[in-house]
């Protein structure tokens, strides 16, 4: 498969002593969607701003599709479209000037344009707004229309920088349905970073979590938990007939991992719970033990960026200063 994007032992020092990359490997298949996770200050813009040329690394390589981003810069920025962090689009006019400005910057010819930024409002659902002021639209709407911006190069790649920070869940909804579709039809490559567990869990084919300049972990979101070593069976009893005896008959079989006894029932973990559960049920009618309720949990995303990264992400205070700072510039 071809790859999008390629580094070989990527490093980032700046000012000589903070060192933002640590020898980074990473590979992104061409036509996929790759979320990169990770806690403030753990790397991942520096790693897009390199990818999208605009810092040099300090050691290493990186590539994207085949072309090393500091040999062939320019060629790199033909295939490449980036969506900061930070607002990039002007308030003042509409969303269709707004493209219209972009497509010049661009050098879309001019008997282009028209149908280029027809087709991009239409795939990001702005087509009925595009003659009013950007200072009238929604969070999830200016989204939008810098991700309609990006894409009327139609580029190979697209960076996303936080794509949906600051947005309610609704509004991200839509920004990745319209995202889909630039994906399905472009075949564009997807590259974002987020701290949105579920966002990277529904939308990225693969996932690395980044923590102080190291890729930590990497691979599908059902690999990465799976990882964390199986699924957990909880098994609850009618009041009075829970005997916790029957944890031992559990622990013979090979399939079970571990069996944590508590006061009212146990926590059973074993690797494959839809397979093991009917031998666990039989092992309760063979001891006539009546079940009350069983439930099986599957470690979350959530748990994995636990297990590599030592905490939870903390967004508040970041993502209200995103959103205050969006409002303000939408107030003029
Ligand atoms: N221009 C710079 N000069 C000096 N240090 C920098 C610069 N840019 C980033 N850093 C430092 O490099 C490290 C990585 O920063 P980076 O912005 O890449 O992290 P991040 O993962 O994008 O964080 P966040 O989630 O807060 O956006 C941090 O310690 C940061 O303070
Ligand atoms: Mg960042």
């Amino acid at each position: 498969m071809e790859l999008a994007v390629q580094t070989k032992g990527l490093v980032k020092v700046y000012g000589g002593k903070v060192r933002a990359l640590d020898k980074v490997d990473l590979t992104v298949d061409a036509g996929t969607s790759f979320a990169l996770l990770g806690p403030n200050g753990a790397g991942k813009t520096t790693l897009m701003r390199i990818l999208t040329t605009q810092i040099r690394p300090t050691a290493g390589e990186a590539r994207v599709f085949g072309l090393d981003v500091v040999r062939q810069g320019s060629k790199v920025r033909r295939l490449i479209s980036y969506v900061p962090q930070e607002m990039s689009v002007w308030t003042d006019i509409s969303g269709y000037e707004n493209l219209l400005i972009y497509a010049k910057i661009f050098g879309i010819p001019r008997h282009e344009r028209r149908k280029v930024i027809d087709e991009v409002l239409e795939n990001m659902g702005l087509t009925g707004v595009q003659n009013e002021p950007v200072s009238t639209y929604s969070g999830g709407m200016i989204r939008r229309l810098e991700i309609a911006c990006a894409m009327l190069i139609k580029p190979k790649i697209i960076f996303l920088d936080e794509p949906t920070i600051g947005l309610d869940p609704a509004a991200r909804k839509v920004v990745w349905e319209s995202l889909q579709v630039f994906k399905r039809e472009y075949g564009v490559t997807i590259f974002f970073n987020t701290h949105y567990m579920d966002e990277a869990d529904q939308y990225a084919d693969n996932i690395a979590i980044i923590n102080q300049g190291k890729i930590v972990a990497r691979g599908t979101a059902e690999e990465l938990k799976h990882s964390l070593g199986g699924e957990i069976i909880t098994i609850t009893f009618e009041k009075g007939i829970f005997k916790p005896d029957i944890a031992q008959e559990f622990r013979k079989s090979s399939y079970v991992k571990d069996v944590i006894v508590e006061e009212e029932g146990l926590n059973v973990i074993v690797s494959d719970a839809e397979s093991t559960l009917p031998y666990l049920i039989n092992i309760l009618r063979e001891n006539g033990v009546p079940i009350g309720r069983v439930s099986i949990t599957r470690p979350t995303l959530d748990d994995v960026f636990l297990k590599f990264v030592g905490t939870r992400i903390v967004e508040k205070g970041r993502i209200s200063d995103v959103k205050h700072m969006r409002d303000m510039i939408r107030k003029g």
